[in-house]
């Protein structure tokens, strides 16, 4: 297992380093739609980059980190709440979120689909789920999948077209991008659509 309760300094320091600019301006994209005063969750957010970044964009919004580790937690910047939990059981009543963030965590996760359900739970009809991943069809993610199963990681690496169809079933319309051996989904539920 990767101890990222004691990893908090280090990606305090380097995390930013994995955000291209082409994932910065699609963490903008996903929330520029909500509302002034709307709520974003950022989960497995780890030190807050991803909230940080949309933060910068759009200070009107309300910013939640929620991570299992504390000590990742800790470094989470102001005015960003931070939240000790897991995705797999969100401390939030349902329809709490105008916009979800989900970066290079996903692949984490005890239980991915555990966590989909949360996830269409937490967000509003019209909310907003982005994710950021890395696609283990491209060479540096399979080295990457690699090597995170050889430290007892679950690995949950999923190549894009297999994420949108199991977010299909999870109720999301999805929008994928692409950027070299990374990609970005910015996913809506369809209940939105039929309304
Ligand atoms: C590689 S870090 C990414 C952190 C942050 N999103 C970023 O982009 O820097 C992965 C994070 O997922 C968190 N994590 C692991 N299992 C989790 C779970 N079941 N639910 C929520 N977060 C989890 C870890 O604690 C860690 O902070």
């Amino acid at each position: 297992m990767i101890p990222f309760n004691h990893l908090g300094w280090l990606f305090n320091r380097f995390g930013n380093a994995v955000y291209p600019r082409t994932v910065i301006e699609a963490i903008y994209g996903a929330v520029r739609p909500v509302q002034s005063g709307g709520s974003v969750l950022d989960l497995g957010a780890g030190t807050g980059i991803a909230a940080a970044h949309a933060y910068r964009y759009r200070r009107d919004l309300r910013y939640v980190a929620v991570d299992p580790a504390e000590g990742m937690l800790r470094y989470v910047p102001d005015p960003i709440e931070t939240v000790c939990a897991g995705a797999e059981a969100l401390p939030f009543a349902s329809a709490s979120f105008d916009a979800l963030l989900l970066c290079e965590a996903l692949h984490h996760f005890n239980d991915p689909d555990a966590a989909f359900i949360e996830i269409a739970r937490v967000l509003k009809a019209d909310g907003v789920l982005f994710i950021y991943e890395f696609d283990p069809s491209t060479l540096p993610g399979r080295l990457l999948s690699r090597s995170e199963k050889l430290l007892g990681e679950p690995g949950h690496f999923y190549p894009s077209e297999m994420l949108v169809n199991t977010l299909e079933t999870h109720g999301f319309n999805i929008t994928a991008q692409q950027t070299g051996w990374r990609y970005t989904l910015t996913a809506s539920l369809k209940r939105s659509a039929e309304k």
